[in-house]
């Protein structure tokens, strides 16, 4: 029973690799290893945790083993605070017990939390040893699998420890996506709506057409693997162009700049990351209607696919104050100026700084709440 398999290059001149998506392809990560290179024999290191690893464990070890790897699977507790130092110390414990060498290879098995922590552990055991991402949560697939930035979180912020460390191979088998909790499933659209505003209006026109968009079911097999090869060529092409967000990548931030801020004032667990960029959507979105430089109508385009995902679009009860604090605080302020990505068209944006104090404070102080 072979699905089709789409193979999407990710063009890095010292570390290029594929993104191979299919239906049911995480009972051929053995042979997807083989075909990406990865020496027969070896030994793995399988990351994940319970929600992953009880229904899809088994079938992805059996194929390892089968292609004559040598597996073994370390379980962490699920969340986003487990993202911390001391379950990397886990990850490399399990490397030492596992005897993981030079050649040996780490994989995560999971979502962007398991994604970025392996992925932090194999970048630094043993100086670096090599990493696969198979993500199973939408947000980990379109995004955190893809692209090379791996790492936790420090007890100061989130993400501040951290290394690039591009995967060998990314496997997206979408049918794990049936047992995703529905909220994480509407986080994961947001970074979807994301890319189609950035830079894709066929993603954009097909996320219009589509009658609902609150969960899985609500899209046939073919409309969501679309989503997910739109999504992932869109940050391959952007990775490829820019592999460490000296430039172009920071497009991807869209929506964030605002989300990180109500994340940290809101404290994490309030809103999963992707309910934070719809309402970081929304408020740039308000911002550049406000500075003339997007129109009313696509303003509201968006504002419409969002609410027909089911994702949060209201701005939550803080202090302009306070968000502005914040904003100048996010990693990717620039002496002391807030770099925004502002859409131009659906389509479309461009990176904005110096926008003034009064500007933002006009924005966020009429935003609907
Ligand atoms: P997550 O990894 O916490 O997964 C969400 C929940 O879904 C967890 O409880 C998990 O156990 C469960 N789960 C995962 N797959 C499942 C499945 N198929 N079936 C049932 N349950 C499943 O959250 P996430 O949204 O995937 O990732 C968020 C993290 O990703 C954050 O830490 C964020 O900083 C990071 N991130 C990294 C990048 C990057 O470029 N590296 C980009 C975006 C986000
Ligand atoms: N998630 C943003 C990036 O990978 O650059």
């Amino acid at each position: 029973m072979h699905q089709t398999i789409h193979r999407i290059p990710v063009r890095l001149t010292n570390n290029p690799y594929e993104i191979v998506i299919g239906k049911g392809s995480i009972n051929c990560i053995g042979e997807e290893l083989l075909k990406a290179g990865i020496k027969k024999g070896i030994k793995i290191l399988v990351v994940s945790n319970e929600d992953v690893a009880i229904p899809y464990g088994d079938i992805f070890l059996k194929s390892l083993e089968k292609c004559g790897y040598q597996p073994s699977l370390l379980i962490i507790e699920a969340g986003e605070n487990q993202k911390n130092p001391e379950s990397v110390a886990l990850i490399h414990d399990a490397a030492f017990s596992a005897n993981l060498e030079r050649g040996s290879l780490m994989i995560a098995l999971g979502g962007g939390v398991i994604g970025d922590m392996t992925g932090f552990a194999a970048a630094t055991w043993l100086r670096g040893i090599s990493v696969v991402q198979v993500p199973t949560t939408l947000l980990a697939m379109v995004d955190a699998a893809i692209g090379g930035k791996t790492g936790v979180n420090h007890k100061k912020g989130k993400n501040l420890i951290g290394a690039f460390h591009q995967p060998k191979l990314v496997l997206i088998d979408p049918s794990t996506l049936k047992t995703l909790p529905e909220r994480e499933f509407r986080a994961g659209m947001a970074e979807v709506i994301k890319y189609a505003v950035i830079g894709d209006t066929i993603l954009f026109n097909l996320l219009e057409n589509c009658a609902d968009l609150k969960n899985l079911l609500a899209l046939n097999d073919k409309t969501l693997e679309e989503i997910i090869i739109h999504s992932c060529s869109a940050k391959a092409e952007i990775v490829s162009l820019d592999e460490r967000e000296g430039g172009i990548r920071a497009i991807l931030n869209y929506g964030h700049t605002f989300g990180h801020a109500i994340e940290n004032l809101c404290g994490y667990g309030t809103w999963l990351h992707g309910e934070a960029v719809s309402i970081g959507m929304i408020a740039i979105g308000e911002l550049a209607v406000q500075l003339n430089s997007w129109s009313k109508e696509d303003a509201s385009r968006q504002k419409e696919l969002l609410l027909k995902t089911g994702l949060p679009v209201l701005w939550p009860d803080l202090k302009t104050e306070d968000v502005y604090k914040s904003l100048l605080g996010d990693k990717k302020v620039k002496e002391g100026r807030v770099n925004f990505v502002m859409p131009k068209q659906i389509g479309e944006v461009e990176i904005k700084d110096g926008i003034s104090k009064d500007s933002i404070k006009q924005c966020l102080d009429n935003l609907p709440r």
